[in-house]
């Protein structure tokens, strides 16, 4: 794992999703280093719980009740973020759902637009508005997936979402880059969280990599010289499964 640096001291990160997962390992990852952080999701006891544990780790914490779909609740946390913290240097738009496997001919509707409502439209709201607080040198980290790139039957709306969310992850950094502002798509294959729970309950979890294994390559990747962006994080299974 990359060393203790003083690149992340009394930053200032927002992570979406941040009660679980990916986000909690890149919370603790984050925290580790000294980074100051804003944690988001929908569920405030788990929320309150993971900022009990980071605190410990004598960083500076907000924890914000957020759904992404919803534009007033994500206005409600960007309301709260100037009381506490001038600015945000590193955003990770990780927040993301998956859904039962099943054949476009069987997907209903409001679980296609709940994914898309989810992985994409929340990415796009949340980025919009932390923009604002973000300057020159700021990164941020979309977390896409392997779905982004390659596709898996029976996860129509999963794949699309991270179609679409790739799609406006490629446009943002082209934005972004005259500003300075760094732009990374993680896309990451199968790893032991609770979102196979929805997706496919029986997979085989031994196959997959830690949400740890995932955080160290995003902390890398952040952690890279200003001078330099790596635009991309794939990082997959070595055995057995994408
Ligand atoms: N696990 C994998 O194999 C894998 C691979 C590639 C990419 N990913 C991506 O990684 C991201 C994190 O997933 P995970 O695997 O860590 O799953 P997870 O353990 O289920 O965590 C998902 C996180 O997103 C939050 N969330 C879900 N809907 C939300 C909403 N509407 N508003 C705010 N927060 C919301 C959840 O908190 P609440 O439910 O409390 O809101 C939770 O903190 C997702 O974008 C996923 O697509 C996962």
């Amino acid at each position: 794992m990359p060393k203790t640096t003083q690149r992340l001291k009394s930053r200032t990160a927002l992570i979406t999703g941040a009660s679980r997962g990916i986000g909690l390992a890149i919370a603790r990852k984050f925290a580790q280093q000294g980074c100051n952080l804003i944690i988001a999701g929908r569920d405030d006891k788990s929320l309150r719980q993971v900022s009990r544990e980071l605190l410990r780790l004598k960083i500076r914490v907000l924890a914000a009740c957020c759904d992404v779909r919803d534009r007033h609740s994500v206005d409600a946390l960007f309301r709260s973020i100037p009381r506490e913290f001038p600015r945000i240097d590193i955003l990770i738009n990780n927040a993301g759902i998956a859904h039962p496997n099943l054949p476009i001919d069987k997907l209903p509707f409001p679980v296609w637009k709940d994914v898309f409502a989810t992985n994409a439209d929340g990415m796009f709201l949340v980025t919009q508005a932390a923009l604002p607080l973000m300057k020159n040198g700021a990164t941020i980290v979309n977390n896409l997936s392997i779905a982004a790139t390659r596709v898996f039957p029976g996860s129509a709306a999963y794949n699309a979402s991270k179609h679409a969310a790739r799609g406006f992850t490629n446009t943002l950094r082209e934005e972004l880059r005259p500003r300075g502002i760094r732009v990374i798509g993680l896309e990451a294959g199968a790893t032991d969280t609770e979102i196979w729970k929805t997706l496919w309950p029986q997979a085989p979890r031994r196959k997959m990599m830690s949400a740890e294994t995932v955080a160290e390559a995003v902390l890398a990747a952040v952690l890279v010289p200003p001078n330099a962006t790596m635009e991309t994080i794939e990082i997959l299974p070595s055995v057995g499964m994408l």
